[in-house]
C-alpha cells in the first residue's frame, strides 16, 4: 500500500529541514548525543576507529570528532542529501570518511573500537535488528561497544505526543501524525533489544539514559573475545 502522499511529502520535507525540526521535536537531542559520545571510550585522545551507522546530517559525527580528535570515523548512510549536508558540516575533519550504502549489509574488512547509531535502528524490523546486532558484534574489537540512542516501542510515547502538542500546537500534532504514518519507523521494545544484544554475544549491557520513549543503551563485547 502506498503511503498517503501528504505524509510522504511531509517526511521528505522533514529531512530537508531536519536539523531545525529535530531540535524542536526532541528537546534532549544534544544531551542524547552527548551521552552516546561519552560512552565511546574513557581516554579521549586514543587513536580509535569508530563506525557510525545512519549518520544523517552529521551532527553526532561532529560532536564525536571534536571530542575524540585522534579518532577515525567511518559513517554509513544511504540518503544522498543527508550525506551531502554531513560532508559540508564535517569538511574540516580529515579523519572522517563516508560510505553511501545500506548499513545492514555494507562491506568493510576493518574492526572498530566502537559502533554508534542515533535515531536509525528503529528503521529496522524486529528480525532485521536481531540479524543486525550479530553483524555489528562481528565488526567490533574485543572490549568495543555498540552504542544506540533511539526511540523504542513504549506507552511512554504518549508523553512525547503530549509534549509535541503542548509546545508546538498544531505543528506538533502534524509532526506526530507524520511520525505515526511513516511505515519506515518500526521501533521495538527496549526489553527485546536488550535481549537481542545478549543473544548476539554482548556480555555487558547497560541503559544509560531515557527521555519519553527514547533511550541510550549499549552492549559491550567482552575483552576476552
Ligand atoms: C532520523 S536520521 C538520524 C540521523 C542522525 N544519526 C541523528 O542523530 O540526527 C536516520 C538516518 O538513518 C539513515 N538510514 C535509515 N535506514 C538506513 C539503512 N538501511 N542504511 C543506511 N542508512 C539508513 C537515513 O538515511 C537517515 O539519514
Amino acid at each position: 500500500m502506498e503511503q498517503e502522499p501528504k505524509i510522504a511529502n511531509a517526511y521528505k520535507e522533514y529531512y530537508e529541514i531536519y536539523d531545525q525540526v529535530v531540535l524542536k521535536m526532541l528537546p534532549f537531542y544534544s544531551e542524547m548525543h552527548a551521552d552516546m559520545t561519552e560512552q565511546i571510550a574513557k581516554e579521549k585522545t586514543e587513536n580509535l576507529k569508530i563506525l557510525e551507522l545512519g549518520f544523517g546530517t552529521g551532527t553526532l559525527t561532529y560532536r564525536i570528532m571534536n571530542e575524540y580528535p585522534n579518532a577515525e570515523v567511518l559513517g554509513v548512510d544511504n540518503h544522498e542529501e543527508n550525506i551531502a549536508k554531513a560532508t559540508e558540516k564535517l569538511k574540516d575533519f580529515l579523519h572522517f570518511k563516508s560510505l553511501k550504502a545500506d548499513f545492514k549489509s555494507f562491506e568493510t574488512d576493518e574492526l572498530f573500537d566502537a559502533v554508534v547509531s542515533a535515531l536509525s535502528i528503529h528503521h529496522l524490523s524486529d528480525q532485521e535488528k536481531q540479524d543486525y546486532f550479530k553483524f555489528i558484534f562481528e565488526k567490533l574489537k574485543a572490549g568495543g561497544r555498540f552504542i544506540i540512542g533511539d526511540l523504542v516501542k513504549s506507552s511512554d510515547e504518549e508523553e512525547w505526543h503530549k509534549y509535541l502538542v503542548d509546545t508546538m500546537g498544531e505543528e506538533g500534532e502534524h509532526r506526530w501524525q507524520v511520525h505515526k504514518g511513516n511505515r519506515e519507523d518500526k521501533p521495538s521494545t527496549l526489553e527485546d533489544q536488550l535481549l537481542w544484544l545478549k543473544q548476539a554475544g554482548f556480555d555487558k549491557i547497560e541503559v544509560v539514559n531515557k527521555w519519553f520513549n527514547f533511550y541510550v543503551f549499549y552492549g559491550e563485547k567482552s575483552s576476552k573475545n
